[in-house]
């Protein structure tokens, strides 16, 4: 971080984003807005899952302090586009994010920071572009959670539930110094075949590795104890 940053005592916290009542109000919304449509939870615990595990990535990594406030403070804001719609949802977060960090007096250097990160987020049209964003791509990509489905009566017809549902355990895993990132999936195969993750996650693990890369790291994905990368 340069002359542009904040000063310690008057940066913008991520706890005082997710207090913020506006953030707050639009991460529930947003959430809201999905679950009509039927995606996976969306809300305070994927939030605050991503914005801490952001946060963690780059500081195992050694980054500064402050770059991992701003990608926890991005992980925070990186949905709340989803109320105008799903598609697009990226550029929408960070356009209505960018509006709330000035309210908030963050300077344009910080701000730039979040807002390309959120911008990115998304595998498909996402590039990392800085240290905050790649870790928020890490983060939000490894978010697979039996607890994010909300009705485990559609597993059977959603390939998104079911890949959700059958994740009884999700860890990830930064090793600093043989700069690697591992995502490690225990998979129940009844609900969901190993070849139905491929297919959600090809996608999904291309701009992983990318992120991965951008912090000079390799990238693992490991299911059911088998290495698949
Ligand atoms: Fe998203
Ligand atoms: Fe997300």
């Amino acid at each position: 971080m340069s002359e542009g940053a904040a000063a310690v005592e008057d940066r913008v916290t991520p706890e005082q984003v997710r207090g913020d009542p506006e953030v707050s109000g639009l991460i529930r919304w947003a959430d809201q807005y999905l679950e009509v449509i039927g995606y996976t939870d969306h809300g305070f615990d994927h939030v605050d899952r991503v914005a801490r595990r952001a946060f963690d990535i780059l500081r195992q990594l050694d980054y500064s302090l402050r770059e991992a406030e701003l990608a926890a403070i991005a992980g925070y804001l990186h949905d709340i586009g989803n109320i105008v719609h799903r598609e697009g949802h990226p550029m929408a977060s960070a356009l209505m994010a960018w509006g709330i960090l000035e309210r908030l007096k963050m300077p344009l250097e910080e701000a730039a920071i979040v807002g390309g990160a959120i911008g990115n987020h998304d595998e498909s049209n996402g590039d990392p572009t800085s240290a905050p964003t790649a870790a928020l791509i890490i983060s939000d990509k490894s978010d697979i959670l039996r607890s994010r489905v909300r009705n485990p009566k559609m597993i059977n017809f959603d390939i998104h539930d079911r890949v959700n549902y059958a994740a009884r355990a999700a860890e990830l895993k930064v090793d600093k110094p043989r700069r690697l990132i591992t995502l490690q999936l225990v998979i129940d195969t009844s609900i969901s075949t190993v070849m139905e993750y491929f297919e959600i996650f090809l996608s999904r693990m291309g701009i992983t590795r990318r992120a991965a890369t951008f912090l000079n790291c390799d990238f693992k994905l490991v299911i059911n104890d088998v290495e698949l990368t």
